[in-house]
């Protein structure tokens, strides 16, 4: 079941420099990077990505902080990508996600917890488009 999941590394994670150790966590699992780019998400952008937490009392926040600076936003690919990505970046809280989790191993705090990984794979669908044109995506082999 080859899926494609959207990863966001959040603007916490490009301040921190932990770009490249969560990229290399994920390559050496065996996901495919389908598409990777460094943008800052404008505030209609963020509405249209976090639409189910409109109304939320941590929207207002949320919405500030995603905003806040550049992100890296990627398109992950490989088998069941939508569960791998979610069980590597464990809980949305740093404090329940284990060691060995990449929010267990560089997190704390709910509001910056470092990445982002899509929770289905309609919903995985919905949040490419934000990021990505289908010219954007490059799906190759997966099997070297
Ligand atoms: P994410 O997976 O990007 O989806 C919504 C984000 O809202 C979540 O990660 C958290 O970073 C952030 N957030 C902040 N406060 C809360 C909260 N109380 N409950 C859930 N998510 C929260």
């Amino acid at each position: 079941n080859i899926e494609s999941t959207l990863v966001l590394l959040k603007p916490d994670a490009v301040q921190r420099k932990l770009c490249g150790e969560i990229i290399h966590r994920f390559e050496r699992r065996g996901l495919l990077i389908s598409a990777l780019k460094l943008l800052q998400l404008t505030p209609d952008m963020a509405a249209n990505h976090y639409a189910e937490h409109r109304g939320k009392p941590f929207y207002p926040s949320l919405v500030k902080f995603i905003t806040s600076g550049p992100l890296v936003a990627m398109v992950l690919s490989g088998p069941n990508a939508v569960k791998v990505v979610r069980t590597m970046m464990g809980s949305t809280n740093p404090v329940e996600a284990l060691p060995g989790t990449i929010r267990g191993d560089y997190a704390t705090i709910m509001s910056y917890n470092i990445v982002h990984g899509s929770d289905s794979a309609a919903n995985a669908t919905r949040e490419i488009a934000i990021y990505f044109t289908k010219q954007e995506i490059i799906q190759y082999d997966w099997e070297d």
